[in-house]
């Protein structure tokens, strides 16, 4: 009797040390989850094209992806230790930066002079930044590393800081076999991450797959969208990726585009066709965020093109929309919404 309520005592006495020692107030580290292969697969979803970045050379694990993850969100990347990516690029905003800045804003409290990109289905876009800057998904951290007003730091500098810290000795380690980091594993890790971030859940995806109807609503907006949109905003990933001049009005801080990178008069104002998925998330909207609702762009594409250099022969002939349609569009874009990746466990900030 006396033995077994010993025996009891320990046991008890075992099991509340192993909550104290667990339990010191911190959540539980990801690198001991299970992880399970599946979820970080790179899914190419049914029905969609092939995608432009593949990861033939560069094949997503576990590891590799959350040491993505980690300098996604890791602000010893940056001059002043204060920003990440995930600083621009937050998943409550489907990756973007939110409605608080309109322009981006890095280190040293520095504007930049466009409005950060949402970021999904980027394998798909074989050129990268709103003038099409960067084609490779595994060099484009190189650009906002090193830009002066975002996290103005360069390569050489990350690997010293990275190499610095034991945790990223681990990280490194279950990621590729040994604690070595350089920049071709930093390059590889992010695109991991940024790969694995594909948007193909919303309702309409559920819709197209007959799972989910459309209202009425819905469905008249979905034929708006086809007679108006579609020429460039293309399904199913609502972005032929082209770039073109849409008509926007010229303001003072005169970006011309996509001339910036190749020089020729031919892509003066020409910028990336965004995705429409997830507009929800992602206001304000446009390569300098100057529109804060669906609604300003739409009052835009009915009344407010310009007719710049290089407008796109699309936008020359005025696109009557009423304000039932416009309601109906809206309606149609919101079912774009996919509430799934900006509340997947997997991309959440992490350190
Ligand atoms: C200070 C804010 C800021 C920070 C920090 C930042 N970005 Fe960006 N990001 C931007 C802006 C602004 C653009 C658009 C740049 C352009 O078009 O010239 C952009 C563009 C991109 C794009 C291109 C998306 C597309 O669809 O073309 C990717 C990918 C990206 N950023 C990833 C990253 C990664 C990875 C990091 C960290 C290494 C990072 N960003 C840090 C603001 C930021
Ligand atoms: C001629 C091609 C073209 C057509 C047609 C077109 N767009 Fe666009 N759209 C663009 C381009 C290019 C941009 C980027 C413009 C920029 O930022 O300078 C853009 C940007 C947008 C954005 C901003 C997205 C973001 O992430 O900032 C929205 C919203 C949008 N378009 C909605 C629509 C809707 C709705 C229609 C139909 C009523 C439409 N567009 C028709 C080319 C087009």
């Amino acid at each position: 009797m006396m033995k077994q309520f010993l025996g009891y005592i320990t046991l008890i006495f075992i099991l509340a040390f192993s909550f104290c020692t667990k339990d010191k107030g911190k959540l539980p580290d990801p690198m001991v989850i299970e992880p399970e292969a599946a979820k970080y697969a790179p899914v190419v979803p049914e029905g969609w094209p092939q995608p432009a970045y593949n990861f033939s050379g560069n094949p997503v694990t576990y590891d590799g992806f959350t040491l993505g993850r980690y300098l996604f969100y890791e602000t010893v990347l940056s001059d002043d230790t204060t920003t990440s990516c995930g600083t621009c690029h937050q998943p409550v905003f489907g990756f973007s930066n939110g409605p608080s800045h309109v322009l981006s804003h890095g280190v040293h409290d520095l504007l930049g002079k466009r409005n950060a990109p949402a970021l999904f289905n980027l394998t798909w876009s074989p050129k990268l930044m709103w003038d099409g800057a960067v084609n490779n998904l595994e060099n484009q951290p190189l650009a906002p590393l090193s830009n002066p007003v975002e996290l103005n730091i360069s390569i050489g500098q990350a690997v010293t800081r990275l190499s610095n810290m034991p945790k990223y000795k681990a990280l490194f380690k279950k990621a590729y076999g040994d604690t070595v980091i350089n920049s071709q594993r930093i390059l590889k890790a992010f695109a991991q991450f940024m790969g694995l971030l594909v948007s193909y859940q919303s309702k309409y995806d559920k819709v197209k797959k007959g799972e989910d109807s459309f209202t009425a609503a819905e469905s008249n907006g979905y034929t708006i969208f086809k007679n108006n949109c579609a020429y460039c905003h293309a399904e199913p990933l609502f972005s032929d990726y082209s770039f073109r001049n849409k008509g926007l009005p010229i303001t003072a801080l005169k970006d011309s585009g996509q001339y910036l990178i190749t020089q020729s008069s031919l892509d003066i104002y020409k910028f990336k066709v965004p995705s429409l998925r997830n507009l929800g998330f992602t206001a304000p909207y446009m390569h300098d965020g100057r529109f804060t609702t669906i609604e300003d762009v739409l009052t835009f594409f009915t009344t407010g093109v310009a007719n710049t250099q290089n407008l796109d022969p699309f936008m020359a002939t005025p696109h009557v929309i009423s304000t039932q349609e416009k309601s109906d569009l809206i309606s149609f874009l919101n079912t774009l919404n996919d509430y799934k990746i900006v509340n997947d466990e997997r991309f959440k900030e992490i350190h």
